[in-house]
């Protein structure tokens, strides 16, 4: 697509991806995470191979951005590869003045949460649609398929609503890269991240939930503007 023809959403998704770009140094190995804000990063690693030789290893955190990491011509490892991640750079869907964040549209959430344990540093690339006071649902919810119907009661008992995510021309459930189901869950009231993340990542058959409470301290937020927009922990607390 033309940059002409991008809606302003667009753009700044565009340039809060290119600007987390600008992160990323030789001998890196990057933290490839899913969605249409880190594809804008992707595009502009893969400029910044082509035009300064720029030599980095990404691991992907799904299938999606693997395939797109292959085509763009980012060489990929496997976690188990990795020593250690020196940054990972992923979209989000919610981001609250904390920094704790709600992830899982693209239902990558798992592989999304592993990568950023491993990483040493957490970049968040997004345009300010995604900036909350508070975190809502929906909370997506990866679930072992065997324990669907115990997930369901358990998270009805907490309170709110957990529906199963349909997919979209494929009849059924949304089965993730894992091979799980995921569903979105609605909260009845305001929650606590921290407490709620914990509560549903305890119930038997859970996967991981897409509240992602514990990075906040290693996190960079970028928020795509004409002068993108930095944030951090540090910044917050001065
Ligand atoms: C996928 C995710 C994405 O990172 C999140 O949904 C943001 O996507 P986008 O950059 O397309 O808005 O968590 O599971």
């Amino acid at each position: 697509m033309n940059n002409q023809e991008f809606s302003p959403q667009e753009r700044a998704k565009q340039k809060a991806g290119y600007k987390a770009a600008e992160y990323v140094s030789n001998g890196m190995i990057i933290g490839l995470g899913t969605g249409s804000t880190v594809a804008f990063t992707m595009a502009r690693l893969k400029e910044r191979i082509e035009t300064e030789g720029l030599s980095i290893h990404g691991v992907p955190t799904s299938i999606q951005t693997m395939i797109r990491a292959t085509e763009l011509g980012i060489p990929i490892i496997g976690l188990e590869q990795a020593d250690k991640i020196d940054i990972t750079i992923d979209g989000a869907d919610q981001i609250d003045p904390k920094l704790r964040l709600i992830k899982g549209r693209g239902a990558a959430h798992v592989r999304e949460r592993i990568i950023a344990d491993a990483s040493l540093h957490l970049i968040i690339v997004a345009d300010s649609s995604k900036m909350y006071d508070t975190l809502s649902g929906p909370i997506p919810v990866e679930i072992i398929p065997f324990a669907l119907s115990h997930v369901q009661k358990r998270l009805k008992k907490l309170g709110g609503k957990p529906n199963t995510r349909e997919g979209v021309k494929k009849d059924g459930p949304v089965i993730s890269d894992n091979g799980n189901i995921v569903l979105d869950y609605y909260p009845s009231e305001r929650f606590d991240p921290i407490k709620l993340e914990t509560e549903i990542n305890m119930i038997p058959g859970v996967v991981s939930c897409g509240i992602f409470a514990e990075f906040a301290s290693k996190t960079t937020v970028i928020i795509g503007d004409e002068e993108p927009k930095i944030i951090t922990l540090l910044d917050l607390n001065q």
